[in-house]
């Protein structure tokens, strides 16, 4: 039998080697890891991650499968260059038994050549690269969140059904921005539509006003994009100014508008958007949980603090049938993959490839309220291309 350096470790580390009947009992802390952005463009999303994780947690009494959880954070800073240390940090560093985040694709790739490697339970809680559940996936990887193609895509079908034949693109130019692209351009050409501009922004750049310009003057039917977090405040509050919003429908996956309407003020009007959560689904595991997340922090919630919200809530479910024993990984990975959860975006589980299946929704600002207009596609499950797992 060979163990991975990182079984070796954990199991020193963290008891693995007692018997499980006396894990819990036996007060070893459940580490979780935090590899999320609490600077930069992105510290909004990372905060609410944390805050949708630790709300979560205190539902639970503050643990999971009997253990007491100890939260090591690290601020990635948004930076792929910077995430093999910051991994490192959390992995041999503070020997974290599971591991969540990042929210940006670049950084999610980095993380996933080490935990690919470490064998390290992981769950990612935002980043949407494909290659997560797609060619790099692996059996002990998760995602609550979301695959580009899962939020882009549908919007296409969208667009073309409103009339909005010929699209502009404008995107931050790194793998998410290109994969949400390349999946919006799939179906768009598919429904009939055709791209007829597509501008690339260095991220986090929020330099957009020349490119506005160009906009205006090529005037599409409509333009998709993809900004979030302190950028996407900023892109739309532009759009506005350079007397966009009333000639040339906006449109994106979510993140456009998710948690920053509010600095956006009158400017999102109008936008459209297709994801999977919405401020204003009626279910009542939404109520509830945007009614304690505002209550806990004093904030809205977004989507953003629902996938750390359901990364704690499936854990909890699964580790419960382990009795809090990470080291046994074969159980723990088949508790997950059995997960089913009512969450605040509906009805969750996760695929073959581990990723969500889960209803994408289409919705408008109206009135400064994000409204949901319908279901953009039912049960939305990522192609998964490249994955083998369940196969
Ligand atoms: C990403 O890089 O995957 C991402 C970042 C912010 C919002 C959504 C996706």
């Amino acid at each position: 039998m060979t163990f991975s350096r990182r079984a070796f470790l954990g199991a020193a580390a963290s008891s693995a080697l007692l018997p499980r009947r006396l894990f819990a009992a036996s007060g070893a802390k459940l580490k979780v890891g935090l590899l999320l952005p609490y600077s930069g463009t992105y510290a909004a999303l990372g905060h609410n991650i944390t805050d949708g994780m630790k709300l979560a947690a205190s539902e639970h009494g503050g643990k999971l499968g009997g253990r007491e959880i100890e939260w090591k954070a690290v601020d990635d800073e948004s930076d792929p260059a910077k995430a093999p240390a910051n991994v490192n940090k959390l992995i041999a560093g503070e020997k974290v038994d599971i591991l969540t985040g990042p929210v940006h694709s670049g950084v999610a790739m980095a993380m996933m050549q080490i935990v690919r490697q470490e064998n390290v339970l992981t769950i990612v809680t935002n980043a949407g690269a494909q290659a997560v559940t797609g060619t790099l996936c692996a059996p002990h990887v998760f995602r609550t969140s979301f695959s580009n193609w899962q939020v882009s895509y549908p919007c296409a079908e969208v667009m073309v059904k409103a009339g909005h034949k010929k699209a502009a693109l404008m995107f931050w130019n790194y793998s998410f921005g290109q994969e949400s692209m390349a999946a919006f351009k799939e179906g768009y050409s598919k429904a009939g539509g055709t791209v007829v501009k597509e501008i690339a922004v260095p991220f986090p750049s929020t330099e957009f006003q020349a490119n506005l310009s160009e906009i205006a003057a090529l005037k599409p039917d409509a333009v998709f994009v993809f900004f979030a977090g302190a950028g996407a405040a900023k892109f739309v509050k532009d759009y506005a100014d350079a007397g966009l919003q009333q000639k040339v429908p906006l449109y994106g996956s979510g993140f456009l508008t998710e948690g920053v309407l509010a600095a956006q003020g009158g400017a999102a009007d109008g936008i459209r958007t297709t994801l999977h959560y919405a401020d204003a689904l009626d279910n009542p595991a939404n109520k509830k949980f945007r009614e304690a997340f505002k209550k806990a922090t004093g904030r809205d919630a977004d989507v953003y603090a629902v996938a750390g919200y359901d990364a704690v809530n499936a854990l909890a479910q699964a580790l419960d049938k382990v009795k809090g024993d990470t080291g046994a990984q074969k159980e723990l990975i088949a508790a997950l993959e059995a997960t089913r959860l009512d969450s605040p975006r509906g009805r969750f589980r996760f695929s073959k490839a581990h990723n969500p299946v889960q209803d994408i929704y289409l919705r408008q600002v109206k009135g400064g309220k994000e409204m949901v207009l319908g279901v953009a596609m039912k049960d939305a499950d990522d192609p998964a291309t490249g994955c083998k797992l369940g196969k």
